[in-house]
């Protein structure tokens, strides 16, 4: 009886409107309005979306791709996190100017540097698409519908993209149940302004990472450019700060708990209606495999940064994104487990099959949608070791981009248009690998990536390379020998990486040296076998998934009517509202909602590879140099937590208070609510963010950039 009545409240509460779970559409805010109002909005509808005129939708960019940032000034000034703007921190860096360890603070704009291939776009208008894709697609199913949809989303994107002046993206909602277009006005000039030294940036490490309580100032600041019109142009000097439609004003007033916030940004992905099935295959198999080699590949890859200061340059940024997600996955593993998450689904799902009764759409839904699952599990192994294994060596994509050339050739298929096409696609491929190449890590990369598949996916579904290359010619007795004598070979006798040996093969191409090249041997043995026996299957597990899905997420609408529900994440705009608010770790434990100063201190440990800072903040804080940042109890609080309902993609977002100011950037999760991105849990679930006041102290008396904080609309 106690478990059916939780299995309803899980299910109901799927779609209450309310504050900190949901990631809601910003066009389609209004109908929340109220109970945002109920928590102490103080905006009016049209201040937080508009179509008409500006908004506060309009001071919030997607940043570089895969963040969020947001406009603080009128004249183009934007914030985002330090591990947002670290790739291009590192880019920039060097041995002998490193911004990345010493930190960078203009103190003019003529100081800014230019961060190359950095961009960022502005959301200019949503339309529901549904009807025109419904209509589109109303005869086909399976494969054809797939075609279809594909290519109808291709035709709506192209007649809104207005000759390639905008960005026009197709979004799928709720599984397939709801399609928008999104258009954008993408702005290609972005240049560093200030960052604080690593050491703050990342303060705490990977130790710290996903963990509250915590002290990161975890913030970087850069600038958009535009033309004399204020738009989009390339790179030049003459560029003109880019005017937005709407920034936010700073609070320097600080957050208490309860406090009313809500969060702008570019959430990415989540799987909250995933079937029990998929979490199972989740905690089983795929988190432990990932967890396993992405383990082994820090260790690799640590070991040669840690020997060359040049080397870490150009490797810390991938570094830290795999250490990020090597992290992610052991905590969502431990935490779907811990929170039981499987057995909840399984109740929701029992509950829908009992309210599906005999309705002929939903009945055996979930058996079905559970079985794909089955069906699947013999291939996932393979599927997360081309991504995770063979692909995490970086020669070996680099030469996987010569298997169309190659196909291109054996099928005649030669014209002088065809060929350029894969040339140019393997040209870029490269340039992006060489600027994260460094041969002695990759030998060994290649060696262990190499032997990880060969030992641990299934024989059958091994590459002939095994069998034919490796094993026959290189074989000295033990697999550490066999693979590293394997790996000095290709690496050393590619044409691929090498600058004069990659011009000759440009210069005059042909399958003959593809065919002599032993990375492009191994590569194509690899995307070749991954073409015929695994990916059909997971293209057929995939299509099946988004069938299942659709429908199953469509009868719980249906279930749910009346309700508001929220889609997925799909790295579209959404916004989320919640409350400043601290909670219990476990039994006894009481996190308050925000850290301070001091704290640095307590974790500070000088030369510390996680827990170093410099030494002048350090007495700074000693002499409670805090300047008009400081907190009533004496302190500068550095960061805080909220409930809203955030994930990857969101970091570098917004914290923005009842009146529409901002008081911090999010940046994190907490350890305790690690498998939120499958299941939302009231209780544990946080937003970890930096405080707005330990910024502009950083800003103030670190980086002595005046001119920044007289850029802003600080209110005090
Ligand atoms: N966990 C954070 C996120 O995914 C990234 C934190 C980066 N910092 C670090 N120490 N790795 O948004």
């Amino acid at each position: 009886m106690k478990k059916f009545f939780l299995a309803c409240v899980a299910i109901l509460s799927l779609g209450n409107a309310r504050a900190d779970e949901g990631m809601w559409i910003p066009s389609l805010i209004g109908k929340n309005y109220d109970e945002m109002v109920r928590l102490g909005l103080k905006l009016t509808k049209d201040d937080l979306y508009a179509i008409n005129h500006s908004s506060l939708k309009d001071a919030i960019v997607q940043f570089g791709g895969g963040c969020t940032a947001e406009m603080i000034s009128p004249s183009g000034l934007l914030i985002t996190n330090h591990h947002c703007g670290y790739g291009s921190i590192a880019a920039l860096s060097t041995v002998e100017h490193n911004y990345l360890d010493n930190g960078f603070w203009s103190h003019s704009m003529a100081e800014e540097l230019p961060a190359e291939g950095l961009s960022v776009i502005y959301l200019q208008n949503i339309e529901d698409v549904t009807d025109e894709i419904n209509h589109a697609t109303r005869r086909s199913t399976g494969e054809k519908y797939q075609k279809k949809l594909n290519e109808t989303i291709e035709k709506i994107e192209k007649r809104a993209n207005q000759n390639g002046k905008l960005v026009a993206n197709v979004k799928s909602y709720f599984n397939g149940n709801q399609y928008l277009l999104l258009t954008y006005k993408r702005y290609t000039d972005v240049r560093l302004v200030a960052t604080p030294p690593k050491s703050l940036g990342k303060f705490g490490g990977d130790t710290d990472n996903w963990i509250w309580p915590r002290h990161t100032a975890d913030f970087s600041m850069f600038r958009v450019y535009a033309d004399s019109n204020n738009e989009p142009a390339a790179y030049n000097a003459t560029n003109k700060p880019y005017r937005p439609k709407w920034y936010l004003p700073v609070s320097a007033k600080g957050v208490k708990d309860g406090d009313y916030t809500m969060i702008y940004g570019y959430p990415g992905r989540t799987n909250r209606y995933e079937i029990s099935g998929g979490v199972e295959l989740s905690i089983n198999e795929t988190n432990p495999d990932i967890v396993r080699l992405r383990g082994e590949r820090l260790g690799i890859m640590k070991r040669h940064m840690d020997a060359d200061k040049s080397v870490y340059l150009k490797l810390t940024s991938r570094y830290a994104g795999i250490a990020n997600y090597w992290k992610y996955f052991i905590g969502q593993t431990e935490q779907l487990k811990r929170l039981h998450v499987v057995e909840e689904k399984r109740n929701n799902e029992a509950e829908f099959t009992r309210w599906a009764g005999n309705n002929k759409e939903y009945r055996g839904l979930v058996n079905r949608y559970n079985n794909i699952y089955n069906t699947y599990q013999p291939y996932a192994r393979s599927a997360t070791y081309y991504g995770e294994a063979f692909r995490a060596s970086g020669l070996a994509s680099i030469a996987a981009a010569l298997e169309p050339l190659a196909t291109a050739y054996e099928k005649n298929n030669t014209s002088a248009d065809t060929i350029s096409k894969y040339i140019k696609a393997l040209e870029a491929t490269r340039k992006s690998y060489l600027k994260i190449y460094d041969p002695a890590t990759e030998l060994d990369l290649l060696a262990f990536t190499a032997r990880a598949y060969y030992q641990d996916v299934p024989k059958g579904q091994l590459p002939a390379i095994y069998d034919q290359v490796i094993f026959r010619k290189f074989n000295a007795g033990n697999m550490d020998s066999t693979f590293a004598r394997y790996a000095r070979y290709v690496t050393g006798n590619t044409f691929l990486i090498d600058s004069n040996l990659f011009k000759a093969f440009v210069a005059a191409p042909s399958l003959e040296k593809i065919q002599k090249d032993p990375a492009a041997e191994y590569a194509i043995s690899f995307v070749r076998n991954y073409k015929k026996s695994i990916q059909p299957r997971y293209e057929a597990f995939n299509n099946k998934k988004a069938e299942y899905s659709k429908l199953y997420l469509k009868g719980l609408m249906e279930m749910n009517k009346g309700q508001l529900m929220y889609p997925d994440a799909n790295s579209t705009m959404r916004i989320t509202y919640g409350q400043v608010k601290g909670y219990y770790p476990k039994d006894g434990v009481y996190y308050e909602p925000f850290t301070t100063s001091k704290g640095i201190l307590a974790k500070y440990k000088p030369n510390d590879d996680e827990f170093d800072a410099p030494k002048e903040l350090i007495d700074m804080i000693r002499a409670k140099d805090y300047g008009r940042w400081m907190s009533p109890d004496s302190t500068v609080h550095t960061c805080f937590i909220t409930t809203n309902d955030i994930t990857g993609g969101n970091s570098g977002s917004p914290v923005i208070n009842a009146n529409g100011e901002w008081v911090g950037s999010a940046f994190d999760g907490n350890w305790e609510a690690m498998s939120g991105d499958i299941a939302f849990d009231k209780k544990y679930k946080r937003t970890i963010v930096v405080d707005a006041r330990y910024v502009l102290w950083l800003i103030d008396k670190l980086g002595k950039a005046e001119n920044l904080i007289e850029e802003m609309n600080v209110r005090y």
